[in-house]
């Protein structure tokens, strides 16, 4: 197939310094990224033809490549024109937009990941939700998975990795449970995240997020601002299972959809057994905020045309 025969509504990719289809984009086979999974990313998103906090994932990919030790010839702005650029390509007003950096391909006959040369990756593809219309309406359904997250002190998960097998497991197991989404507990059985979200409890008016053994989600960062501006409590702190269990309200956050209630936990209603009136009110100005101007940035669509 030739570009021509592509929508770049369905993605658009920036590969070895150029823009390519989404679909006809590729890795080397031997770049560590794909073999090892010796690689870190971030996702941001476009909501309406604006990013939202792009310079936090950026400036968090950046960090992820430092704790990697990995570097790349882009500076953080070289990487921000090269994600608007994929989206400007692609047209797409809401979009997922993932940016990658890969250890690369090592000398021929060689392991050294020193003497590899990090590889950067880019696509911004439609806009992709954790759950799905009628889920975040009414809420999702979780459990406790049986499986341990990859504790932090083998693989440190502030750097965003492809280190996912704990989590898919996990996702296996809520399906196998009759469930959609799954959490992860650490070794001492304390509440982790799970399959690309981070997660909250409200109990008694107050919010509380795990602390350690987590992603730092950019999302839950503006959930915690968001309590703060209006009043409300939220710990960010350990988490135990049981306290999980007994909460009011739950809700997940994620790039990938926001702000997304739980309403059944291990198969039992949290709270009524509805999305929560904290996690409506968190969920309101959460879309709210993307019309802030201090955290969005305007995608020019027309930037370049003749
Ligand atoms: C393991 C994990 N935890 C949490 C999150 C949520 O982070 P963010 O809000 O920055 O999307 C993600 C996002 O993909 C993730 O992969």
């Amino acid at each position: 197939m030739t570009d021509a025969q592509h929508d770049p509504a369905d993605g658009i990719a920036f590969v070895n310094g150029a823009y390519v289809p989404l679909a006809l984009a590729s890795v080397p086979l031997i770049d560590r990224g794909f073999v090892r999974s010796d690689a870190t990313y971030d996702v941001a998103h476009v909501w309406k033809g604006r990013f939202f906090r792009l310079e936090d994932h950026v400036e968090r990919f950046l960090a992820s490549m430092r704790g990697l030790r990995m570097s790349l010839a882009y500076s953080g702005a070289d990487i921000s024109e090269i994600l608007e650029e994929c989206v400007r390509r692609s047209g797409l007003r809401d979009a997922y937009v993932q940016m990658t950096c890969t250890r690369g391909v090592p000398p021929r006959g060689t392991r050294d990941p020193r003497l590899c040369q990090s590889r950067f990756y880019a696509f911004a593809q439609p806009f992709v939700w954790i759950a799905n219309d009628e889920q975040r309406r009414d809420g999702l359904r979780m459990v406790i998975s049986s499986v341990a997250r990859i504790p932090p002190e083998s693989v440190d998960p502030r750097i965003k990795n492809f280190h996912w097998l704990d989590l898919t497991m996990g996702i296996f197991e809520a399906y196998d449970r009759d469930a959609v989404v799954a959490v992860l507990v650490d070794r001492d059985g304390h509440i982790t995240e799970g399959a690309g979200f981070n997660v909250f409890a409200v109990r008694n008016g107050r919010m509380a997020t795990p602390e350690r053994g987590v992603l730092e989600g950019v999302t839950r960062r503006t959930a915690i601002e968001l309590a703060h501006e209006i009043g409300v409590p939220c710990e960010v702190r350990t988490l135990g299972a049981d306290e999980l269990r007994d909460a009011d309200e739950i809700f997940i956050t994620s790039t990938a959809g926001g702000i997304m209630p739980v309403t059944v936990i291990d198969g039992r209603n949290v709270g009524a057994g509805k999305p929560g009136p904290l996690t409506g009110r968190i969920h309101d100005l959460y879309w709210r905020r993307h019309e802030d101007g201090r955290l969005c940035k305007a995608v020019d669509y027309e930037k370049g045309r003749g």
